[in-house]
């Protein structure tokens, strides 16, 4: 039922054909992950068809290594009229042992379209339960008003094409 579902976790292996020629996987496949399970947690919530808007403070800091176990975890942490903010961690375990390193954290913000026009449609609001809730919704809100900033500032030296 949209409005209930508030985490997504994704669990598989680093595959061969996800690596680089280092052995190490591809950040741009970390960044695949992390869009597909904060889809699924964005449509899953708002029960509607959803894009990505914005993905902020990303930062990949340790590699994930072929054969690792992968774990992407999404958990809505603000929501705006049509927007959804998830906080995603993603951390990886060599399963010869039990320790388990964070490889990737980000805020990735998605918004749900209605489905006659593809214009941005309301979602069901979340509310904070508890003091740490209440962290998490903070710290998207300053995720989002930086993220807004740099997007203005991006926008400034945009290639204007002809036609
Ligand atoms: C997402 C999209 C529909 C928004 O359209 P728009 O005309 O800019 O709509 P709005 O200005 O009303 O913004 C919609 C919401 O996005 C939020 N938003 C916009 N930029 C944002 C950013 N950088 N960070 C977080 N939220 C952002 C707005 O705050 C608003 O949220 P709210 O409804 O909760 O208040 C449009 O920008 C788009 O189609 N982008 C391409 C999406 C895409 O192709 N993604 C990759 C493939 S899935």
């Amino acid at each position: 039922m949209p409005g209930e579902q508030r985490e997504v976790e994704f669990r598989f292996l680093a595959e061969p054909t996800d690596v680089n020629f280092g052995g190490k996987v591809h950040g741009g496949m970390v960044m695949k992950w992390i869009d597909q399970a904060g889809y699924a947690a964005a449509v899953g919530w708002s029960g509607k068809y959803a894009v990505t808007v914005a993905v902020g403070g990303i930062q990949f800091v340790a590699p994930i290594l072929i054969g690792d176990l992968v774990t992407v975890r999404c958990k809505l942490i603000q929501t705006g009229t049509s927007s959804m903010h998830f906080a995603v961690d993603v951390t990886a375990r060599d399963l010869k042992s039990t320790m388990q390193r964070v490889a990737t954290s980000c805020v990735i913000s998605f918004v749900a379209l209605d489905a006659p026009d593809g214009r941005p449609s309301p979602v069901p609001a979340w509310q904070p339960l508890n003091d740490e809730d209440r962290r998490l919704a903070d710290y998207a809100k300053r995720l989002i008003e930086l993220s807004k900033t740099m997007e203005a500032e991006v926008a400034r030296f945009r290639p204007v094409l002809p036609g």
